[in-house]
C-alpha cells in the first residue's frame, strides 16, 4: 500500500484535502492525523472492519479498546447509555481538549472498537485538523496513538511515517503536537470517577470541577500496588520502550549527577554507547557523549512534549544504555513519570 502524506496548515486547512481524507475513512480506510496530544491512527469507529484494520496496522492486541473521537456534543448521546452530571460538567470545561471519558456503551459501538468491553472511551480533541476530519467522516473516528504497538507515541508526522508507512492510506501532517502525552482518561462508570491514565489535566485540575477523584491503584508506582492490574487494558502492556535499556536514576540532584556519570564511565569502559536524558538545569553536568536536554523543570510542558521524541532519537543514535533523571514536577510530573517508568520497564536506580 502506498501511504499518501499531505502537509496541512492547521490555521488554514485545505478543505479539499480533508474531504479526500474523510472519503477514505468512510470507505473503511485508515488516516493518521494530528491532535493536541499525539498523532492518532483514525478509522470509522462504527465499522468493525476498520477497527480490525487499526489493530493489524499497529500490531496491537485486539482486546485493547480504541478511543472514539467526536467533534460535537450531540454525537456523544447515541453511543453511550448515560452521561452522569459530573461528566457533563467536565465536558463543558475540558472538551474539546486532552480528556477521554469512559461510559457504558450502546450497541452502536461495535465490540471490535470497544475491545469486547461494555464500555466506550470518548474524546473530543482540541485540534482544528482533527475536528474537521471527524466532521468530514460523519462523526465518529476510532483512533489509538499512531505508533507501532509498544513504541513511543508519535508527536510528529515523521514518527507516524517511521512506524506505519505502507500500512495505512494517508497521513495528515499538521506539524509537531502541542502537548506530547496522551489524554487523561477518567472513568465515569464509577463514582467517584477514577483516573485510569494521567495526562495534561492532572488530579487537582479534575478535582476543581468534580470534587473527589480517585486514581486507579494499578497505575501508581508504589511497591504495594505491584500486583494490581490497571483497569485500562493499554496500561498493562510494556510501552514506549526505546531499543536501548533505559533506567531512571532517582535521588538528590548532585547525587543523581554523580551516579549517572559513574554508571556512564563503567559502561563506556565496557565498550557501550550511553545516552542521558537530563533537564536544562543539569544537562551540562554529564560526561556521556550523547546527552539530550529535555527541557526545563520550571516549564515541565516542554519535558512532556519532548519525551517521546527523545526516546525515538536515541533509537536512531543506536545507544546501548540510557540513564534518565527523574521528573517529579508538580504540574505534569505524574503523567511524565508514568510514561517514563513504563518506557524503563520500571527499572529504577537509587542514587
Ligand atoms: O490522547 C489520546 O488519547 C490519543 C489521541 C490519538 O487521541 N489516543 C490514545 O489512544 O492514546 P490509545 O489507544 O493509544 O490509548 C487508549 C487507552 C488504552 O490504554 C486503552 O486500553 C484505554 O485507553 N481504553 C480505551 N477504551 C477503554 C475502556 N472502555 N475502558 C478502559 N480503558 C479504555
Ligand atoms: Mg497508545
Amino acid at each position: 500500500m502506498n501511504t499518501c502524506i499531505l502537509k496541512l496548515d492547521p490555521q488554514n486547512i485545505d478543505a479539499a484535502a480533508i474531504e479526500r481524507a474523510g472519503c477514505i475513512l468512510k470507505a473503511g480506510g485508515l488516516v493518521a492525523f494530528p491532535t493536541e496530544t499525539v498523532y492518532g491512527l483514525g478509522g470509522d469507529a462504527l465499522n468493525p472492519a476498520a477497527s480490525e484494520k487499526i489493530y493489524a496496522a499497529k500490531g496491537r492486541p485486539s482486546d485493547n479498546p480504541l478511543i472514539v473521537h467526536i467533534a460535537d456534543m450531540e454525537h456523544l448521546y447515541p453511543i453511550v447509555r448515560e452521561v452522569p452530571e459530573k461528566a457533563r460538567l467536565l465536558a463543558s470545561k475540558w472538551w474539546p481538549g486532552p480528556l477521554t471519558m469512559i461510559f457504558n456503551k450502546t450497541d452502536l459501538v461495535p465490540k471490535e472498537t470497544s475491545g469486547g468491553l461494555s464500555t466506550v472511551a470518548v474524546r473530543m480533541p482540541n485540534h482544528p485538523i482533527a475536528l474537521a476530519l471527524i466532521r468530514a467522516e460523519g462523526g465518529y473516528i476510532a483512533a489509538p496513538s499512531a505508533n507501532t504497538s509498544g513504541r513511543p507515541s508519535p508527536t510528529r508526522a515523521e514518527h507516524v511515517a517511521q512506524d506505519l508507512s505502507g500500512r495505512i492510506d494517508m497521513i495528515l501532517d499538521g506539524g509537531e503536537v502541542r502537548i506530547g502525552l496522551e489524554s487523561t482518561i477518567v472513568d465515569f462508570t464509577e463514582d467517584p470517577p477514577v483516573i485510569l491514565r494521567p495526562g495534561y489535566i492532572n488530579k487537582s485540575m479534575l478535582e476543581e470541577v468534580l470534587g473527589t477523584v480517585r486514581i486507579d491503584p494499578g497505575i501508581l508506582n508504589a511497591e504495594e500496588n505491584k500486583n494490581v492490574r490497571p483497569k485500562a487494558p493499554g496500561m498493562r502492556y510494556r510501552h514506549y520502550a526505546p531499543k536501548a535499556d533505559l533506567s531512571v536514576v532517582e535521588g538528590e540532584r548532585e547525587a543523581v549527577i554523580e551516579k549517572i556519570n559513574e554508571l556512564t564511565r563503567q559502561a563506556v569502559s565496557e565498550g557501550k554507547k550511553v545516552g542521558v536524558i537530563a533537564a536544562d538545569e543539569t544537562s551540562s553536568a554529564y560526561t556521556a557523549a550523547d546527552v539530550k536536554d529535555i527541557g526545563s523543570r520550571e516549564t515541565d510542558k516542554t519535558i512532556a512534549r519532548r519525551l517521546f521524541s527523545v526516546l525515538r532519537e536515541f533509537d536512531e543514535d543506536g545507544v546501548d544504555l540510557i540513564f534518565s533523571e527523574s521528573f517529579e514536577t508538580p504540574r505534569m510530573g505524574q503523567a511524565i513519570m508514568n510514561r517514563l517508568l513504563k518506557a524503563a520497564g520500571h527499572h529504577i536506580i537509587k542514587a
